[in-house]
């Protein structure tokens, strides 16, 4: 049982999926690519199913995680021949395909040094192929390595709350030749309204996350 089981197992996104399933699919379908997919960190499988939907031209998707029960759930909801789940580490995992997309969502801030994922995912892929990660970056070039214990729930520490610096990223795949093809965003300074349990909040391309205080004062 991995230590962090009991999060992923209760969550469902099979009907409701997630904000971010979306988003990547949506930048999937600018590039045009089609092929073979790979998932990451793939949890009970949730993101394939989804773009399993939307990507019907693609020939074959596998999902890979260190957790058995998560992958034990996603291959009891699998119906498809077209998919594949692994329990495997994705720092050492060895296949015998090659891909041309695959994702790396939540995964990368479990490891305090994202070298050995990075050049594992590289080994898996096609030539013209992309690697899409998606996670919380610093945008500064500071490396932020946090571990966390839930003390109601565990007595080890966890991990999947780092914060790599894109530059760190960046260094890792241009030694490799593979260059980030996406624009950087511009006017990062504008804020966008995020909806939370916590009621509406705002976020800003500077990664800060906040709400607004009115302060009244009366004489
Ligand atoms: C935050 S969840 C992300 C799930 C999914 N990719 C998403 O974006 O919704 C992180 C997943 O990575 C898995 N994981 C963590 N370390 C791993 C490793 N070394 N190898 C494979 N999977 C790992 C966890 O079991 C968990 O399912």
């Amino acid at each position: 049982m991995k230590s962090q089981d009991y999060i992923y197992l209760k969550e469902n996104y099979y009907k409701k999926p997630k904000q971010q399933f979306f988003f990547i699919k949506n930048n999937i379908l600018k590039i045009k690519k089609k092929g073979k997919l790979l998932d990451l960190g793939c949890a009970k499988g949730e993101f394939i199913f989804f773009l399993e939907k939307y990507l019907k031209y693609f020939d074959y998707f596998t999902g890979i995680d260190y957790s058995k029960n998560l992958i034990a759930e996603a291959k009891r909801k699998n119906k498809s021949k077209n998919i594949n789940f692994l329990v495997k580490n994705a720092e050492n995992f060895k296949l015998n395909k090659k891909y041309d997309i695959i994702i790396i969502a939540g995964l990368i801030s479990y490891f305090d040094d994202p070298l050995k994922l990075i050049n594992c995912s590289i080994r898996h892929l096609n030539k013209n192929g992309y690697i899409f990660i998606m996670d919380k970056f610093n945008e500064n070039n500071v490396d932020l390595i946090v571990k966390y214990r839930n003390n109601k729930i565990s007595k080890k520490f966890a991990k999947g709350w780092n914060f790599h610096s894109i530059q760190t990223i960046d260094n890792i795949f241009l030694k490799k030749r593979l260059k980030n093809p996406l624009k950087p965003k511009n006017d990062p300074g504008r804020s966008f309204k995020i909806k939370t349990n916590y009621g509406n909040y705002f976020a800003n391309g500077f990664n800060q996350y906040f709400n607004l205080t009115l302060l009244v004062y009366k004489k």
